[in-house]
């Protein structure tokens, strides 16, 4: 893969002078009444608990099962409780949005996705480049699209030009005294030959002393690390719409603290209300 790539930023509407509350939802994998009850689940909560709060959801990718224009309308849908309550959603690709069943057909498939990602961003499809990266007050949230170049199987990579431009995306972050959050679909440390990251020693090696939190998908296996690689916390999340919860990600006293929320029946709706609550 040739040519440059260079990274478009877009400012978040949302109140307050330090990072919002970060969202982490992940491989919605959307096929089935299954699926889609238990992701409009999640955004109806998620809408209800923040809703007066500067938030924004993180979808790292596998949003749908396999390429199918209904499920990008459903999964269109799925997200307005969210953009009702202002808390914007930002999204980067899986293998499953982009590939048949995550496999193959990448080429047929990826501008079905990428349109999507588009204007869910708000961007027409031309403008949409990656690294993508949003601020909101004291944050920028660089998203980037582990599905660049040819890959078999469920493998991926973001390629030199991305790796290139996500270097000075979080270089101009830090300058800007910004904390860096950089999120993608690919797991870095997954070793697993049919579902690796290519370059992910290129990808860590990068984000070394640049990062403050990564985020990532994939492999269904939630898990957390500290201080790794020179990044503060890297938490990989598990399928969402199976686990049935979210993990909560909010900026305190200088560091990031985080917290799963784990939907039960105590929390079905209708919700109470603000003021009873
Ligand atoms: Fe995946």
């Amino acid at each position: 893969m040739g040519g440059t790539m260079t990274s478009s930023t877009l400012r978040l509407a949302l109140p307050g002078d330090s990072p919002p509350n970060v969202i982490h939802l992940s491989d919605l994998h959307l096929r089935d009444a299954t699926t889609l009850r238990n992701a409009q689940r999640l955004v109806d909560h998620i809408a209800w608990r923040f809703r007066n709060t500067p938030t924004l959801v993180v979808l790292t990718g596998d949003i749908i099962d396999t390429p199918d224009p209904g499920l990008w309308t459903q999964a269109e849908t799925l997200l307005r409780p969210l953009r009702a309550a202002n808390i914007p959603v930002v999204a980067c690709p899986g293998n499953h949005d982009v590939a048949w069943m995550g496999l193959v057909g990448r080429e047929r498939y990826r501008t079905m996705a990428l349109q999507w990602l588009a204007q869910s961003a708000g961007a027409p499809p031309p403008e949409l480049s990656w690294p993508r990266v949003y601020r909101a007050a004291s944050l920028s949230l660089i998203l980037c699209d582990s599905n660049q170049g040819h890959n078999k199987l469920a493998t991926g990579q973001l390629g030199y030009p991305q790796r290139m431009a996500l270097a000075l995306a979080c270089q101009s972050a830090s300058e800007r005294g910004d904390q860096v959050i950089v999120a993608l679909h690919h797991h870095p440390m997954s070793d697993d030959p049919s579902l690796r990251l290519k370059d992910a020693d290129a990808l860590l090696h990068l984000l070394s002393s640049r990062c403050d939190v990564l985020l990532c998908g994939h492999l269904h296996q939630a898990a957390a690390w500290s201080e790794v690689w020179g990044i503060r916390r890297v938490y990989a999340a598990d399928a969402s719409t199976r686990s049935l919860r979210y993990r909560h990600l909010w900026y305190d006293a200088g560091r990031w603290l985080s917290s799963w929320v784990h939907l039960n029946q105590a929390l079905l709706p209708p919700y109470p209300s603000a003021s009873s609550s």
